[in-house]
């Protein structure tokens, strides 16, 4: 097969900053994605459905002319969320999920959860109105080895909190292990975004023969085993697996510095880079399910109409683009991507 088309995909789970870098960004998506979930995670973060409201705006005024995305919006959970807030916010349409970070666990998470008790009232009533919670699925205990803190997640939050709270939805976003997997497997009601750039590194693409800093995020990817799990769970056609790119741009200087950040810019080959992985696995025809069927479903939102055709020719993408902040570098795996997105 050298064409596939399908219907135009989402990505559930997209950072899209602010000011200059939304600006240069946010067309890297809109091109190939009709919808996607815009992440809280800005400094000051998106707390309330009024800063929603607001940045929702922010968002429909950096779009490129004649564009018909639709960014979705999400509320930053904190000790303080107003339950009702949260509610009128999703009432009116504008919220679609609220995301947990545990307070440190990744950038902008400074005013996280530290004690899910104080969250109660907000996930009580979000349970009661069929929100998603969205979670950023790991531990920050400092005597929790990186690489064990998603893991470690599932068992001494994650499973309590959903034992607390019978009924929340919850999405385990960015799913990097086959732990993970296997709990939302054998779990009701909780979903996995999985990103690309997991679906392809492992981490001694990391660490092994030189450190990469443009393809550390967070959760950091973990062992071959765990990459062929996700591998397995995005291509299976499993409804509970769907794209959230976790596009997660950083100025060059913020990465290639002595204490980078975490994120890669994924957006602008997302999609290829998606078709080239699930050719590998044999499984084009299951892209669809993944990337354009699945998240809608769990979301309770109706399919897009329109399509997206991909080609099998090599992706020729930019290494890096331009923002009024500096640039910053395009994830790229290592390999020529074999799929690009038809003209
Ligand atoms: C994200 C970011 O930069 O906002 N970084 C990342 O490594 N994925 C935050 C997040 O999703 O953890
Ligand atoms: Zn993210």
């Amino acid at each position: 097969m050298d064409r596939l088309t399908i219907r135009r995909p989402d990505d559930w789970h997209l950072h899209l900053r602010d000011g200059a870098v939304l600006a240069a960004v946010l067309p890297e998506s809109s091109r190939d994605f009709a919808r996607a979930i815009v992440m809280p995670n800005l400094a000051p973060p998106v707390l309330t459905a009024a800063d929603a409201r607001a940045y929702r705006g922010r968002v429909m005024a950096a779009l490129p002319e004649g564009s018909e995305f639709e960014p979705l919006m999400t509320l930053y959970l904190t000790e303080g969320t107003d339950p009702d807030d949260v509610a009128a916010g999703h009432a009116e349409g504008l919220v679609t999920a609220v995301k947990l970070y545990p307070a440190g666990a990744t950038t902008n998470s400074a005013s996280g959860v530290r004690d899910m008790d104080k969250a109660l009232p907000a996930l009580e009533r979000m349970a009661e109105i069929g929100l998603p919670l969205c979670v950023h699925g790991e531990v920050t205990a400092p005597e929790v080895d990186i690489f064990d803190r998603e893991a470690v997640f599932l068992e001494t939050v994650l499973d309590p909190l959903r034992r607390r709270v019978p009924g929340l939805r919850v999405v385990l976003e960015h799913v990097t292990t086959a732990e993970g997997v296997s709990y939302v497997r054998s779990n009701d009601g909780v979903g996995a975004t999985i990103t690309a750039h997991h679906l392809v590194l492992n981490r001694n693409h990391i660490l092994a023969g030189g450190i990469r800093p443009h393809y550390y995020c967070l959760p950091v990817a973990k062992r071959e085993k765990h990459r062929r799990a996700l591998v397995e769970a995005a291509t299976s056609g499993d409804g509970d697996f769907f794209l959230g790119t976790d596009s997660a741009p950083h100025v060059d200087a913020a990465k290639e510095t002595s204490c980078g950040c975490a994120g890669c810019f994924t957006a602008p080959v997302a999609m290829p880079l998606l078709a080239h992985v699930f050719e590998e696995a044999g499984a084009l025809d299951r892209l669809e399910a993944f990337a354009s069927s699945n998240g809608a479903a769990y979301y309770g939102l109706p399919r897009n109409d329109g399509a997206l055709t991909l080609e099998k020719s090599p992706l020729d993408a930019p290494p890096k683009i331009v923002t009024g902040d500096g640039p910053v570098t395009v994830f790229d795996p290592g390999f020529t991507i074999a799929w690009r997105v038809a003209p």
